[in-house]
């Protein structure tokens, strides 16, 4: 069937989403945010189970739903087998299986990177192969070459912390709620980038690296509040620019110099941080120099959603890509 409908389900962290893509057009993208983890500052793994199995029924009913179809109607079930928390890949893995089974029809396994880039192809315009996505997310830093819908190579990634971990883990040492990555970009719309600065930790060819200005920030913040119990309080806005122009800086850097050395002018980003305003911002910048064309995707495929996952079993369908129905998830996957 060259038309098929898919259910696709995405249970990677601590969002439960589901979506529908039929003929490869996503019809609906429903997603449950979490909110138990907020005020442990982070992702608690169990807490995160519990509550994807609470939610994929009600949010896998909402898809069919909103799409006018039944279960019936479905011509395969799609699921995120990782990369991720392995109990709450295992809530979306169990009930993509048994859902598969019971309507014997094949099942999909999606890897999570591979769907953030592939969000890509969700709306127009597409881009066009072979392009660059700069894969950002809490979880992630990774430059990708993408020669095909399915064809990815990893050229470059973060040896340590991901940079959505080093803006909610900076916006901790902050005292804001998690996740900060969001509230930093808020309070830097407001901010002097130059206030401070913070020095870029130097990694070889394409790889990144957080760790070192995320340790820089932690002694920043605990020097100055030594010297004025009231920094963080009144120059709110500045340190968060400042931050955020140091992160976003390393970021372009290395994509830059991705684009020169491959000559490839297309690039893209894909992942949770590329909603940052400022990195947004930086693109445009480099779109307007020597004809690069830049692709961001529509707000609610950049953070985690079922949309992408759908876009992407579209593809491995096309490719009779199907998975064994004793597959099982994986915390750790490759590209
Ligand atoms: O892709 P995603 O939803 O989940 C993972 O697969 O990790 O990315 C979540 C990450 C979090 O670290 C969050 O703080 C960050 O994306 N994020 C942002 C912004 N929006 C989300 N970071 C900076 N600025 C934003 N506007
Ligand atoms: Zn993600």
């Amino acid at each position: 069937k060259m038309n098929p409908t898919i259910l696709a389900i995405e249970s990677s962290c601590d969002e439960t989403s589901a979506a529908i893509i039929k003929n490869g057009k996503v019809l609906n993208n429903i997603i449950a945010t979490q909110s138990v983890h907020k005020k442990y500052g982070g992702v608690v793994p169990e807490l995160a189970s519990r509550a994807h199995q609470q939610n994929i029924v009600p949010v896998v009913q909402e898809a069919l739903d909103a799409a006018g179809i039944t279960k019936k109607d479905l011509d395969a079930i799609a699921f995120t087998r990782g990369p991720g928390l392995l109990g709450a890949l295992l809530v979306g893995t169990s009930f993509a299986k048994s859902m598969a089974m019971g309507l014997d029809i094949p099942l999909i396994e999606v890897n999570h990177m591979q769907a953030h880039i592939l969000a890509h192809f969700i709306d127009q315009p597409h881009p066009r192969f072979p392009f660059l996505c700069l894969t950002v997310s809490g979880g992630h830093t990774q430059i990708v070459l993408v020669k095909d819908y399915l064809e990815m190579e990893v050229i470059g990634e973060t040896q340590d912390d991901a940079v959505g971990e080093a803006f909610d883990k900076s916006a901790k040492l902050l005292d804001l709620p998690y996740p900060g990555g969001p509230l930093i970009d808020k309070y830097a719309q407001n901010g002097n980038p130059e206030a401070f600065v913070f020095p870029d930790t130097e990694m070889p060819g394409l790889n990144f690296s957080f760790s070192g200005i995320k340790t820089a920030f932690l002694y920043f913040l605990r020097d100055n509040k030594a010297k004025d119990p009231k920094f963080v309080e009144n120059n709110m806005e500045d340190i968060c620019a400042s931050l955020q122009y140091s992160l976003i800086r390393m970021l372009m850097q290395k994509l830059k110099r991705a684009s020169n050395e491959t000559g490839i002018r297309e690039i893209a980003i894909a992942g949770g941080v590329s909603a940052n305003s400022g990195l947004r911002h930086e693109l445009q910048r480099l779109a307007g120099e020597r004809q690069r064309h830049i692709y961001i995707p529509d707000f609610q495929y950049c953070t985690d959603n079922a949309g992408m996952i759908a876009m992407a079993a579209h593809y491995k369908y096309l490719n009779k890509e199907f998975s064994p129905l004793d597959v099982s998830p994986m915390a750790r996957m490759k590209m």
